[in-house]
């Protein structure tokens, strides 16, 4: 049985159908129904893509940071490689005692630290006084240095900088 031809207007390409009753208002349905789903598609993907990249820390662009935290308050000592002075300042290239304790380090920039201490299996016993910077500045200059001169350590973002903190 031929069916009756019958003009219809797609309301989201905007262009004009025409085509039997039965299949025009099925293939319009079929179209809204498959634009709604890619739309929704693109949003849900959109949305996830965001939650993902704030979840992920970008260690990379934290490193290139704390460099110049490093060069503004620790290259003095700690020098240039990490690899401080004998003796007198401890190193921090392949440091283990850096390494050992993320806490620690956290707590020893904000607050600073006194006495003895094992470093590569050498004693220092001296007193490094405590800096005055922002969550940001402490976790990007420990990602520098826990990252630099043959170290490589898990990241320090700045939540666990302010629940280090006294
Ligand atoms: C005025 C010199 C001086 C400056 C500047 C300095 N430190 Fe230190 N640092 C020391 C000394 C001295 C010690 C050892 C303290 C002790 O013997 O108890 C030390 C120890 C450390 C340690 C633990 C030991 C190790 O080698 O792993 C870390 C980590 C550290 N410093 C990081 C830093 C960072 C990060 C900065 C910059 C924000 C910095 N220091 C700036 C003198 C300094």
């Amino acid at each position: 049985m031929i069916k009756e031809l019958e003009f219809g207007r797609c309301p989201l390409s905007n262009i004009n159908v025409i085509s039997p009753t039965a299949i025009s208002h099925h293939a319009i349905t079929k179209h809204i129904f498959m634009k709604t789903l890619i739309v929704l598609l693109i949003t849900v993907s959109g949305i996830s893509f965001f939650s993902f990249q704030k979840k992920t820390f970008d260690l990379k662009s934290s490193v290139a940071r704390g460099k110049e935290v490093y060069v503004a308050y620790c290259i003095s000592c700690h020098m240039e490689q990490g690899e401080g002075i004998e003796e007198v300042y401890p190193p921090l290239a392949k440091s283990d005692y850096l390494m050992a304790d993320k806490k620690r380090s956290i707590q020893q920039v904000l607050y600073g630290v006194k006495g003895e201490m094992k470093v590569n299996g050498k004693m220092y016993n001296s007193e490094m006084s405590g800096f005055d910077l922002s969550d940001q500045e402490v976790s990007d200059v420990l990602n520098y240095i826990r990252n630099s001169f043959g170290n490589k350590g898990a990241a320090v973002t700045p939540e666990e900088v302010k629940a280090n903190r006294k």
